[in-house]
């Protein structure tokens, strides 16, 4: 085992109170995403993956960042597993990146690039830290791409294979899986925005890659079950409430468009077997027979990732019928400028109880800052922790009217590649220091470590 990082001992440790409403095996984690802190982007016959090629091309990214380097996390794993071992957490939810153990997207394996997640997993375990695995985090390989990518219906068959590898490989020390993280985002942003790869702006494209997206997850799920008996599964969807940026009957309507693609294209169809009327509609052409008993497959828990509400306002010349929008000027934000409103995470969570009838893990919550370090690279982020805990509260207040929270996983361990934005963009507990690749943890790691401790003691009878 790597020794403990400096950075928590002979630090002030900010008070936090013990979470008591909480669960006694309620779960604290963290989450990172492969592309966003691997680096290693060429190394031991990693093939590339769409987000490769995206982020060579110039203007794509701030300040022409890539994803090359990131956080070095293949080969600095272990110093990064001591950090969570050193806070404390009990979960580490990762993904593993699939042109790295399959690096055609199909056909044959790359056993050095399973061999790292099989150095990871085992160094997790040794550290008493449960493993939770994402198989898609937005890192297509190239090669499937080039076959048409999600807009292609044999991607469900592509990505069942996959998730057999990984569950053969994995699955007899990994025991949770999720299926896709957020593809409401990466459908939406990568074929009708262009603003993620593969860059398409093509509503026939969006509205095929929902419906087979939608097929693999219901693929993975029996891929997974069939191997793995036992083995807890969930799907892991951005909830986050749409609202209308003037309350015109335009932008409700507006808002309502958006909140279906972005809130209920997967977990309705996945969990609930239909999908909301309106994209019904506009994805019938893509839908065959028996299609949405392959999708809604019985899953274990649903994964959401929430950070705040978003605004929508109509846009006659877009062809889904809504345009994003900036929050109002007069609500708090963040440093970065989300909105920061804890009530509606509350109501997040509790609508989705209410809608879903699942266990509920938040697999990711977090604050973006364009913060630097002291001389000694040390950060003071009380905004952080004053968001955190904010979140928390609304969380416990989700809890004692009734909702079914079983874990909270904090994005991100490190500061790291926060796609179009960069590395600008920091939501780690822990700085990165890129040049260096220095870990040091922020008074919000200190702050979490003594929240976990908290309500460990508190739980104990
Ligand atoms: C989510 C993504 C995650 C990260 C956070 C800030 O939408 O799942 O990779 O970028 O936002």
């Amino acid at each position: 085992m790597v020794s403990p990082p400096s950075g928590f001992d002979g630090q002030a440790v900010p008070v936090s109170p013990g979470r008591r409403l909480l669960r006694p095996d309620f779960v604290w984690g963290v989450s990172t995403s492969s592309y966003q802190i691997e680096g290693a982007a060429r190394e031991d016959g990693r093939g590339p993956s769409i987000w490769d090629g995206f982020s060579h091309q110039p203007g794509r990214i701030a300040n022409g960042d890539t994803g090359d380097v990131a956080c070095d996390h293949y080969h600095r794993y272990a110093e990064d597993i001591a950090l969570m071992r050193e806070m404390g957490v009990g979960a580490y939810r990762f993904s593993v990146a699939w042109p790295r153990v399959l690096p055609e997207g199909r056909g044959i394996a790359n056993e050095r690039g399973i061999a790292f997640y099989d150095r990871l997993v085992d160094g997790l375990l040794a550290a008493g830290i449960e493993p939770w695995v994402c198989l898609y985090h937005w890192d297509l390989p190239q090669a499937l791409q080039d076959r048409g990518g999600w807009a292609e219906r044999d991607s469900a068959n592509w990505f069942a294979d996959y998730a057999r590898l990984v569950a053969s490989r994995l699955g007899d020390r990994v025991k949770r899986f999720a299926t896709f993280n957020e593809p409401g985002v990466f459908t939406l942003f990568g074929y009708a925005f262009g603003w993620h790869p593969p860059a398409v702006d093509d509503a026939a494209q969006h509205h095929a890659a929902i419906h087979h997206v939608n097929l693999a997850h219901g693929a993975a799920i029996d891929v997974l079950r069939a191997y793995l008996p036992g083995v807890s599964l969930g799907t892991i969807c951005n909830m986050q409430p749409v609202r209308p940026v003037d309350p015109t009957p335009a932008d409700c309507a507006a808002a309502a468009l958006l909140d279906d693609y972005w809130n209920r294209a997967f977990a309705d169809p996945q969990i609930r077997g239909a999908y909301p009327a309106v994209l019904a509609e506009r994805i019938a052409p893509f839908v065959q027979d028996g299609d949405m008993e392959r999708i809604r497959r019985p899953i274990d828990w649903l994964g959401i990732n929430h950070y705040s509400p978003i605004y929508a306002r109509a846009d006659a010349g877009s062809r889904l019928g809504f345009a994003w929008s900036d929050a109002p000027a007069e609500v708090p934000r963040s440093p970065i400028g989300w909105q920061i409103d804890p009530d509606a995470f509350r109501n997040t969570l509790l609508d989705a109880c209410d809608r879903y009838r699942l266990p509920i893990y938040v697999t990711e919550n977090g604050a973006g800052a364009e913060e630097s370090g002291d001389a000694a690279g040390a950060v003071n982020d009380v905004e952080r922790i004053d968001y955190l805990s904010r979140y928390l509260d609304a969380l416990e207040e989700a809890v004692l009217l009734g909702a079914d929270v079983r874990g909270y996983f904090v994005w991100s361990l490190l500061d790291n590649f926060e796609w179009g934005a960069g590395y600008a963009n920091r939501f780690g507990l822990v700085r990165v220091d890129y040049p260096t690749q220095r870990r040091i943890p922020k008074a919000s790691a200190r702050w979490y470590k003594a929240t976990i401790a908290a309500q460990v003691r508190g739980s104990v009878p």
